[in-house]
């Protein structure tokens, strides 16, 4: 089965137990509609991209692993959308969970998301429980503080935060996180992989910052211009467009050189360079990734 599919599959799961009776029917649509609302599933592809890399031994595991790290990315962006933070009423080119079903149950479905994403990872577990306490304390840090999303997203309230701390809590860590777990998963040691989640997180800000600057709201599926409007610290206020392209360009590169050798490099590969073309702004794109 293709890693696509798996990633649908293990998501379709988890919302299937969420929205079982008796859950309140506006709660379960609205959980529908947080992580069925067309995504590009980076973070669970990296995880499986990694663990099919290591072997892939348990695939309940690994495909456990993946679908709570983007449950966990589908709730940081449902609360990120909310009129407190962010206040965005588009999200991948639809209404947000906020702007259809209210903010309580905006608040509601970020909390039931990352209920269900350990939930999931509870119910693989029983496959290999001796990975289960490493795989749920490195997506647990990955979203919460001091370190993680959680922590990233509280910097907004501080004075002058230092942009690369606040990008790497906010949305770094996530990407550690899918590499790291997905070898985890695997029962291989997840050293070797910390480099790409890394390298990969910092470039994917620096590209949300650089299409945030210079592309259409239609482009983006999602308000444009809104790190300057929010007074936001970000990657083009600090180095401007050329030094955060650069930047980019180098980090993607850095994300490439750092896959292990091994039998499932050139997937991981081919994986950097799609989003290299996905992320760079078509009218800013070298001829490298054009
Ligand atoms: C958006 O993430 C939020 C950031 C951390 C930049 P994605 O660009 O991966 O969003 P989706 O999941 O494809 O909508
Ligand atoms: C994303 O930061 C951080 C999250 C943890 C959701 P942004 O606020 O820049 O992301 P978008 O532009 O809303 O997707
Ligand atoms: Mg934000
Ligand atoms: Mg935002």
């Amino acid at each position: 089965m293709d890693t696509a599919t798996r990633i649908e599959q293990a998501l379709t799961a988890a919302v299937a137990r969420a929205e079982a009776p008796p859950a309140p029917p506006k709660l379960a649509a609205a959980v529908r509609h947080a992580v069925f609302s067309g995504g590009a599933r980076v973070r669970p592809q990296l995880c499986l991209a990694v663990a099919k890399a290591c072997g892939d031994d348990t695939p309940a595991m690994s495909d456990a692993a993946a679908a709570a790290i983007e449950m966990l990315h589908c709730a940081s962006l449902v609360h990120d959308d909310l009129p407190c933070f962010d206040d965005a009423d588009i999200r991948r080119g639809k209404p947000t969970v906020h702007a259809v079903y209210g903010e309580p149950l905006g608040v509601l479905v970020g909390d039931a998301l990352i209920v269900m994403a350990f939930e999931a990872l509870a119910l693989a577990g029983a496959a290999e429980p001796q990975r289960l306490p490493a795989l749920t304390v490195t997506i647990a840090r990955a979203v919460g503080t001091p370190a993680g999303l959680v922590a990233g997203q509280a910097w907004e309230s501080e004075p002058n935060p230092e942009l690369i701390a606040y990008q790497r809590a906010k949305t770094g860590a996530l990407f550690v996180a899918a590499s790291v777990a997905g070898a985890v998963a695997a029962g291989s040691d997840p050293g070797p992989w910390r480099g790409l989640g890394e390298r990969l997180g910092d470039a994917y800000q620096i590209a949300d910052d650089l299409r945030d600057a210079v592309c259409t709201p239609e482009e983006l599926g999602k308000p444009a211009g809104q790190d300057e409007a929010l007074g936001r610290p970000n990657a083009v206020a600090e180095f401007g467009i050329d030094g955060a392209l650069a930047r980019l360009q180098q980090l993607l590169g850095e994300a490439v050189d750092s896959i292990p050798d091994c039998p499932g490099a050139p997937d991981l590969q081919q994986l950097v360079l799609l989003q290299a073309k996905r992320l760079t702004p078509k009218r800013l794109a070298p001829a490298s990734v054009a």
